[in-house]
């Protein structure tokens, strides 16, 4: 395998993309193909099938463009499909619930970990499953949150809805003495303030992302894979794409990544 191919970062939409924003931080000298699902978003109120099944067809297009590695940067995917999209490929692949759990073992110190993602990744126990294989004293309280999802892919980021609701939804943490919170899907940590500021100082927010670069890089050197050459410009170590409404993708992917993204492209992800 060819050290300079990309990595396959993809996500139902735009939650992902603070996960390719870290690996673009941590790892600079990584060429991205990032794919949004923004044509079937969001992911957390589908079938275990559902999304096994969206999964392998992103993870067949990303093959088609050459990539050396792959991290689902969704823990709707992650949760429901990591394990068996691990079997049916043969290039790395890598999820974002396992490097998240290890994160929240390391921070809490009273073993109360509050962990908020969608309907999926609650239900599922797969964070509760991984943290206790670390520390079978930790008590996980998970809290579904299926509006973030939608309201951050509106770009409702700094908004008084976006505000109530999450209010709403964490009032149900805040009596539990839980001194750590993961947020479980990459979607939330694009409105960590709101969440940071009705939790309080006392609970630190885990986000995933920070942890999935780290394993990503030791990924790539174990299986000799890391890009050793020099970095190119954004335009040619990026490429976007999507299944629905590029340009709006791209002044949202515009905002908040630390390069500018002149083209995203769209594709029509149901024929692979
Ligand atoms: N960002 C995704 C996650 O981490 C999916 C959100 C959704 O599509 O419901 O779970």
């Amino acid at each position: 395998m060819d050290r300079k191919a990309p990595i396959g970062v993809f996500d139902s939409g735009v939650g992902g993309l603070t996960v390719a924003r870290e690996i673009m931080r941590q790892i600079p000298n990584e060429r991205i193909v990032y794919f949004g699902d923004t044509a079937r978003v969001p992911y957390g109120s589908k079938s275990k099938d559902t999304v096994t099944m969206y999964s392998r067809q992103i993870i067949r297009f990303l093959k088609t463009e050459g990539v050396k590695a792959i991290v689902i940067a969704c823990n709707t995917a992650s949760a429901y499909a990591l394990d068996t999209m691990v079997k049916e490929f043969d290039i790395p692949i890598i999820g974002v619930v396992k490097p998240g759990a290890k994160v929240a073992v390391d921070t809490t110190k009273n073993g109360r970990v509050g962990l908020i993602g969608t309907d999926a990744t609650i239900q599922s126990g797969v964070y509760d499953k991984y943290i206790k294989e670390l520390n079978s004293d930790i008590e996980v309280i998970g809290k579904a949150c299926p509006l973030f999802c939608p309201l951050v892919e509106e770009g409702m980021l700094n908004d008084t809805i976006t505000n109530q609701v999450a209010e709403r939804y964490l009032s149900y943490l805040k009596d539990k003495d839980i001194d750590t919170l993961i947020m479980g899907c990459t979607h939330y940590p694009l409105i960590s303030s709101t969440i940071g500021e009705i939790m309080g100082d006392k609970v630190n927010l885990v986000n995933p992302a920070f942890e999935t670069a780290i394993e990503l890089r030791k990924l790539l050197f174990r299986e000799n894979l890391y890009n050793q050459s020099d970095v190119d410009s954004p335009s040619l170590m990026y490429r976007f794409y999507v299944s629905d409404a590029a340009e709006k993708f791209r002044r949202f992917a515009d905002s908040i990544l630390p390069v500018d993204i002149s083209v995203t492209k769209q594709i029509n992800i149901e024929q692979y």
